[in-house]
């Protein structure tokens, strides 16, 4: 990591735009405004968890998800908020509260390996700069707001996306969580337990759902939808059914000079037919299908392979395409390991069904915002999660690239104090008088 942002996609200097819109507040561009506010909270991020090719590295429970907490800790600090951290690691700090009918609000504050730096931070941002327009606008809240950050949101470390979320909701057992290895082979728990954090609290939190009315995450949209609708920032409908299938392939090591072709059980042969079935299966059912994560032992240049390991992205617009993508490619896998001599073992590693966003909810955003444009999306939230407990929506602010998972990740500075206060609009609507 370094401290220089020069040159980054994500950095705010290369970033311009005369903020005319409105005041009042501490909308205004001068010192203290919502705009160097902005820049400080960004620039501060920007010196955290950067890697050396240009991106984020913000593993769960790594240092640099330590630092990102104890940013989330300070920022709450100065607003005088109390931080309480859950049994499942998710940070939330209080403006009134915590008690029953609280509006939360916020994302993640991890990435993705060599991630952009808006997926997630700029939600918790977000919900911070929008609790200070709160305040600055002398509203008062008749609710409690929560600011929160879920943990290990991209399941980047231990396969399971949503892992905070996941755990309070009672979707995935303790048990298995903490049983979770990353590619080191340290599981969930001895990593929690080196970050000062106490895994045996892991684990659902029905008190915690049933005090919350609503749950509101802004996130940076993945895609170019928006830049094609000319809008700053969208509603989202609905977030398809997906998943992460690991697809183990055990064959035979030896020589790769001496080993004759036809005595050979070499696994990546029927990986790779599997690689391009999935391709074709996402075209045919209109889904989505990825291989971009591969284990091979014994990962030599001059062995055939013993084992591939690869892991299976698959999402699609409804559940039945989404189990054909998966059925095609797990039985086209089947037969290229016949074919090839080696053994083949699927097994789902995470599961999200279609969301639909509360229709009611949806409303009173729409009409807060006075007619965002509304999309669904592919990718998968902590607000999907909760939406099967408590009433949750989604704004999106403008990606100028399109581009997510990725260093080329982008948005205008306008554009993310545009959320800023469609987020402010949005709370003031639910938590306040
Ligand atoms: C999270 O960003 C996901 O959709 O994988
Ligand atoms: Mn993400
Ligand atoms: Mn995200």
């Amino acid at each position: 990591m370094t401290g220089d942002m020069t040159g980054m996609t994500g950095d705010m200097t290369r970033m311009t735009g005369d903020m005319t819109g409105k005041t009042g507040d501490m909308t205004g561009g001068g010192p203290g405004g919502l705009r160097a506010r902005f820049d400080g909270m960004w620039a501060e991020l920007g010196r955290t968890g950067r890697d050396a090719a240009g991106g984020y590295s913000r593993l769960a429970w790594s240092a640099a998800d330590a630092r990102m907490r104890q940013w989330f800790r300070s920022e709450a600090a100065a607003r005088g908020m109390a931080v309480e951290q859950d049994g499942n690691g998710n940070l939330w700090a209080w403006w009134g509260g915590p008690c029953g009918g609280a509006v939360a609000t916020g994302s993640h504050l991890d990435s993705v390996p060599n991630g952009g730096a808006f997926d997630g931070p700029l939600g918790v941002v977000s919900a911070f700069l929008a609790v200070d327009e709160l305040r600055a606008g002398a509203r008062s809240p008749r609710r409690p707001v929560a600011v929160v950050c879920f943990s290990d949101e991209e399941g980047a470390r231990f396969g399971v996306a949503c892992m905070g979320s996941r755990l309070t909701c009672g979707a995935l057992a303790p048990d298995a969580a903490r049983a979770l290895v990353d590619a080191g082979g340290t599981t969930l728990a001895e990593a929690m337990r080196q970050a000062g954090a106490d895994p045996g609290r892991l684990g659902p939190d029905p008190e915690r759902l049933a005090g919350l009315s609503a749950f509101i995450e802004l996130h940076i949209e993945q895609g170019r939808a928006l830049v094609d609708l000319g809008a700053t920032v969208g509603l989202a409908t609905a977030i398809w059914p997906h998943g992460r299938w690991r697809c183990s392939f055990r064959g035979e090591a030896n020589h790769a000079g001496t080993t004759l072709l036809p005595d050979r059980r070499d696994p990546m042969l029927a990986f790779a037919v599997v690689a391009i079935e999935a391709r074709r299966a996402a075209e045919q059912y209109g889904a989505r299908a990825t291989f971009a994560k591969v284990g091979v032992q014994p990962n030599a240049t001059n062995a055939i392979a013993a084992r591939v390991d690869a892991w299976l992205d698959a999402r699609a617009p409804d559940e039945e395409a989404l189990h054909q993508v998966v059925a095609g490619v797990s039985d086209a896998a089947g037969r290229a390991a016949a074919a090839h001599g080696v053994d083949f073992h699927l097994s789902q590693e995470s599961f999200t069904g279609t969301v639909v966003f509360d229709g009611d909810l949806r409303a009173r955003l729409a009409e807060a915002l006075g007619g965002a444009p509304e999309l669904p999306t592919a990718a998968g939230h902590d607000a999907g999660i909760l939406a099967a407990h408590v009433p949750a929506a989604m704004l999106f602010v403008r990606n100028a690239t399109g581009v997510s998972h990725s260093p080329a990740e982008s948005a205008t500075v306008d554009d993310c104090l545009a959320g800023v206060r469609a987020l402010a609009r949005v709370l003031d609507a639910l938590a306040c008088w």
